[in-house]
């Protein structure tokens, strides 16, 4: 097999990360983050066939809910089914284009608003009026168009090229590892989901979660209160970096898995809930402007009021000033195109080091090459 998919996942596989390195590193052009042309090609190289997160099962736990999400230009919607199982759709009518569904909520049958031909769950053309005795009308063939689809602990994972390798082959041992950690996603709920508008390239909010660097100067309550930086240890392989911090309430330690390119989930310590299971994901939206969208699930045992109460202030706290500190890096960087950023390759692989950033820049500028 040889689609996109194969092609950017066995370029990528090559890639190193020298988790001890010590050195300054060359980082991506500020052009890189702010040419719209440049964005166009990663949506090409990198979104079309990347594994993509959109939601969790418990965003959509009963039959017939839905949720549409958007990766760049392609608008994707993941539908439950009565049998429970879970089925990915290109958003978008096979009769004149319109979207089927918009935002999440729940319906026996998608309808589209444009002519009301109406879909089952399964994707299946169920209806398009004034149809009969249309002789070319083959129904069968007219369902919705299938996106590639896979559950890992309960994190729903879309690739948009159908001949993508599995998730698996492209994570070995990812899947396991998780598991490990992760809350059965049949027990969870949703508690809390905070979408965070950042003015900022989707590589900016990729790169301020992948360091501590800024924890220092940025976040005095998160560091007082949550997390001990000077514990932080983050390291990277595979396509996959991890994080590891100790909590202020040292019973606690905080785990976070990023997955190439743009989804991280681990376990965060909340004061006076423990240990949440969250999932971060970082769209882009436009070339200066992404959506980092937090989604926190309860556990078995765990109070939903609890955590939405400790996430909306997370949200006002930490999250809002990184919104506030990634904007101004694209404001910079928008301000001086031809620079070029500068990676702090301290191999403590502490709170002080980059490394994984520079990683992430050797995968963007791999993919960038793979046709
Ligand atoms: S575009 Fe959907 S019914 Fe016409
Ligand atoms: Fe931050």
């Amino acid at each position: 097999m040889n689609s996109p998919a194969h092609r950017l996942y066995a370029a990528l596989r090559h890639v190193p990360c020298d988790n001890d390195a010590a050195a300054l590193r060359p980082g991506l052009t500020h052009g890189d983050y702010t040419s719209p042309t440049r964005l166009a090609l990663e949506g090409e190289r990198i979104f079309r066939r990347s594994w993509v997160c959109v939601g969790h099962d418990a965003n959509i736990p009963a039959a017939g809910d839905y949720l549409v999400e958007a990766i760049l230009n392609h608008s994707v919607v993941a539908v439950r089914g009565d049998n429970g199982s879970i089925n990915a759709f290109h958003n978008v009518c096979r009769h004149r284009g319109h979207t089927v569904a918009e935002g999440r909520g729940n319906a026996r049958r998608l309808t589209c608003p444009y002519h009301a031909w109406t879909y089952d769950h399964d994707g299946s053309l169920f209806h398009a009026p004034h149809t009969n005795g249309v002789a070319d009308v083959e129904k069968g063939q007219l369902g919705l168009r299938p996106v590639r689809l896979e559950r890992v602990v309960g994190a729903l994972f879309v690739n948009l090229d159908p001949d993508a390798p599995s998730f698996d082959e492209c994570h070995p041992g990812l899947r396991a590892e998780l598991e490990r950690w992760a809350p059965s996603p049949d027990t969870m709920a949703l508690a809390y989901e905070s979408p965070v508008r950042h003015t900022a390239n989707w590589k900016v909010s990729v790169e301020n979660f992948s360091e501590c660097y800024h924890c220092g100067p940025v976040h005095k309550y998160l560091t007082d209160n949550i997390i001990d930086p000077d514990s932080y240890d983050v390291s990277a392989a595979g396509l996959v970096q991890r994080h590891v911090v100790g909590g202020r309430d040292n019973s606690m330690t905080q785990r976070l898995w990023h997955i190439w390119p743009n989804t991280a989930m681990g376990l965060y310590p909340l004061p006076g809930v423990g240990m949440v299971w969250c999932i971060r994901h970082m769209y882009p939206r436009s070339v200066d402007e992404s959506t980092y969208q937090y989604r926190w699930y309860a556990a078995p045992g765990q109070s939903t009021e609890a955590i939405r109460e400790y996430a909306e202030h997370h949200a006002n706290t930490t999250g809002a000033e990184d919104a506030a500190i990634v904007s101004g890096a694209q404001v910079g960087m928008r301000s001086d195109p031809d620079a070029t950023n500068v990676l702090i390759c301290n191999p403590s692989h502490g709170v002080g080091s980059e490394h994984v950033i520079a990683y992430f820049h050797d995968l963007v500028r791999t993919a960038i090459a793979t046709r």
